[in-house]
């Protein structure tokens, strides 16, 4: 049995997700978390909520609520909606908890006993009206490129272009809208990642069984002339992780808080913590996941994120881990995911375009979600989610060839034989050929999940449904009855086995079909099989089960219809 540590990206707490942001990260995290459940290996499967920074503190501005309130109440909410959507976390922590201070404050302390943080001047915009330093997004003001006067210090929406604050003509607080600010000096850290070039670049190198997407990303960032640059990891903000030495106050820093990006992912670790804290385990509890000196080396590491997160756990992530310098164990594999485009178009927070969470499961159960994304996973460019797609997908994988081959054999022997497993009849040529079918797929399936290539997984699922509907369409039992009722009996029987098998093997991708088959099937407790001959007899004579209720419904062209109209505009 292997231990594994599996981490999403921790998504922002500011508003509910879509489902571009859910299938870059949690779901096919929880894919991979259920496959390596239901093989038997240990598994801690980690998430949490992004809470610091300014997009938190404009979230709570607008809701007009105290910030830490605001940030617990959308901490429910995700908690909530990743429930609906059955992601398993083992702990869904918050980057707010007091775990991830101590964790933060440590890792800064040690970085700067190592010589890897450095305190630079640097010129800032405050407001007078609002009595603070304002970043840069918090300032607005007329694009010196295209003339739109809504851009923001960063950036401008509207052409794009990177901007500073100061190109900004006649720049105002986004807070207030005052234009009484100055420029002040303000004194910040900066995480010397540039000393860890040739280390970071030596263990991005060895990682040759990465996909492209993630160390593409991660070369081009090391190796740009302005890559790797020394980063600022303090802001004048009141919300955040406070700046200290480990425990000690750092003299000069004392109105500061980590920037977020520091403490981010820093929370994989505290979130492990705080499922360690809240289940009274102790220290030792969550230290061997993540202390290669407390047991941590032999655990495997996945990471699962968006391309945009890749920077950050390619290169900063790993700096802060390297620098600590203290028996902190790296990650071992980097699932990264392209973007999710929505109906000819981009979903987007900002622009509330697209389906959300929150929509998506007022109209479906999680189910049909979870199958349609993963199935399209954004794995090799970005996939496109459609309304025909999705209809087009759920009605044949799941009504057509799942959902129809249950109700057709469990429908078929309650009326013939009643409903218990038939005893009767013996197996012949058809049978040995679709068990081996079943044993070739079962093994490439198993391949696509171990190596995480999801469609490809996927699809040998749906190829796995499909040969058991097109066994029974060929060894037509009701046809064979009327002659032969054992010889039926036979087909039924391994029918039925055959229903047992595929709620086991599809429960990483539809866990509440899985469960309600197991149910109907009065086993709940089946495991992963170790081979298909064994598998499809486990189920002896005799063994009673209940016709379930229809799997899945299929989409109507009117519902579809709806929905693409519903949710054509934008979400306000
Ligand atoms: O892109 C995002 O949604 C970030 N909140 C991801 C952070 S992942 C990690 F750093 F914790
Ligand atoms: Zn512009």
């Amino acid at each position: 049995m292997a231990r594994i540590l599996i981490t999403s990206a921790i998504p922002y707490i500011n508003g509910i997700k879509h489902l571009g942001n859910l299938v870059g990260s949690q779901l096919p995290a929880d894919l991979y978390a259920r496959y390596m459940r239901g093989r038997g290996h240990e598994v801690m499967f980690i998430c949490a909520t992004d809470e610091h920074g300014t997009p938190a503190e404009l979230a709570a501005a607008k809701a007009g609520k105290p910030v830490a309130e605001y940030c617990a109440e959308m901490w429910q909410v995700q908690d909530e909606l990743g429930k609906g959507f059955r992601l398993s976390f083992d702990k869904f922590g918050r980057s707010s908890s007091p775990q991830n201070r101590a964790l933060t404050q440590y890792f800064a302390g040690r970085l700067a006993e190592n010589g890897l943080i450095g305190e630079v001047t640097e010129k800032q915009v405050y407001s007078h009206a609002d009595a603070r330093f304002l970043p840069d997004r918090y300032i607005e003001g007329t694009c010196p490129n295209c003339g739109y006067d809504k851009a923001r210090g960063d950036q401008c929406e509207n052409c794009t272009k990177q901007l500073d604050p100061t190109d900004l003509i006649e720049p105002r607080s986004a807070i207030s809208g005052s234009t009484d600010l100055e420029v002040r000096e303000t004194k910040h850290l900066y995480l010397r990642q540039s000393l860890l070039k040739d280390r970071l670049d030596a263990w991005i190198s060895s990682k040759t069984d990465w996909p492209i997407l993630t160390t593409s990303i991660a070369r081009k960032w090391l190796h740009d002339s302005d890559g790797l640059q020394d980063r600022g990891i303090t802001r004048d903000l009141d919300w955040g992780v406070p700046v200290k030495r480990g425990e000690e106050p750092w003299p000069g820093m004392e109105d500061k808080v980590f920037y977020v990006w520091f403490d981010a992912p820093i929370e994989y670790i505290a979130a492990t913590r705080e499922w360690a804290d809240a289940e009274a385990l102790g220290d030792e509890a969550w230290q061997r996941w993540w202390r290669n000196d407390k047991g941590a080396a032999d655990v495997r590491y996945v990471q699962f994120m968006g391309k945009d997160n890749v920077p950050f756990h390619t290169l900063s992530f790993p700096a802060t881990i390297i620098g600590a310098d203290d028996n902190w164990h790296l990650v071992d594999y980097i699932k990264s995911f392209n973007y999710l485009n929505y109906d000819g178009g981009q979903f987007s927070t900002s622009q509330g375009r697209g389906v959300f969470m929150d929509q998506a499961l007022e109209i479906l159960s999680a189910d049909y979600w979870r199958w349609w994304l993963l199935s399209h996973a954004p794995e090799n460019s970005d996939s496109e989610f459609t309304w025909e797609n999705f209809q087009a997908s759920v009605n044949k994988d799941l009504a057509d060839v799942l959902g129809n081959f249950v109700s057709r054999v469990t429908k078929f022997c309650r009326s013939k034989f009643g409903e218990a497993v038939p005893e009767d009849g013996t197996t012949g040529k058809r049978e040995t050929v679709l068990i081996g079918e079943l044993q070739r797929r079962l093994d490439a399936y198993q391949a696509h999940m171990e190596a995480i290539e999801i469609r490809k997984a996927a699809a040998e699922l749906r190829a796995i449904w499909a040969a058991g509907n097109e066994y029974l369409q060929d060894a037509a039992p009701w046809a064979v009855f009327k002659q032969d009722p054992a010889q039926a009996a036979a087909i039924i029987r391994l029918s039925l086995n055959l229903i047992r098998l595929y709620a086991v093997l599809s429960q990483p991708f539809i866990p509440d079909a899985s469960a309600r088959l197991l149910t109907a099937l009065g086993c709940e407790e089946a495991g992963w099989p170790d081979d298909i001959a064994t598998a499809v007899a486990a189920l002896p004579a005799g063994h009673g089960f209940a016709v379930p209720d229809n799997l899945f419904g299929k989409i109507t062209d009117e519902a579809r219809q709806d929905w693409q109209t519903r949710f054509s505009g934008t979400r306000t």
